[in-house]
């Protein structure tokens, strides 16, 4: 992906963050995903009083792309302000792993950004295979 591209879709993500619902943990995400379709989705985590049901800023971004109609991800971008950067966590690799072959996943934060693809961070996600 070009680096203009990849600066944009953290740029996503970094506003995205700021409208984070995230009064128990005070951990801000924001993430980003270039669907097939050239259309960036956006998504922040949204927390709840009863904690399990909170949703991580990664499958916000996943669904948006889905429930508009595209289902191939090409990249997503995360973004926190944090020192070290934030990779999603293995249920939303999971999520991710049923919209993509292998899409790039951009680490951001204020000062560094990193990149890695779904295929390293989950390298033998689940999906049916062909009944014997
Ligand atoms: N969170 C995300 O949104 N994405 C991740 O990759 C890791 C965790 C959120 C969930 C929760 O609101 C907060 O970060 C602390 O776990």
């Amino acid at each position: 992906m070009e680096k203009k591209a990849v600066l944009r879709l953290v740029k996503a993500a970094q506003a995205a963050a700021k409208r984070a619902y995230a009064p128990y943990s005070r951990f801000p995400v924001g993430a980003a995903v270039l669907a097939i379709n050239n259309k960036i989705y956006t998504g922040a985590n949204v927390e709840n009083s009863s904690y399990g049901l909170t949703v991580c800023a990664e499958r916000v971004a996943i669904f948006r792309a889905v429930t508009a109609g595209a289902r191939k991800i090409k990249a997503l971008a995360i973004f926190t302000a944090t020192k070290k950067p934030t990779p999603p966590c293995g249920a939303c690799l999971q999520v991710l792993n049923e919209f993509g072959a292998d899409p790039l996943i951009i680490l951001a934060t204020p000062e560094q950004t990193e990149t890695t693809s779904l295929r390293k961070l989950l390298p033998l996600g689940f999906k049916f295979g062909e009944p014997d």
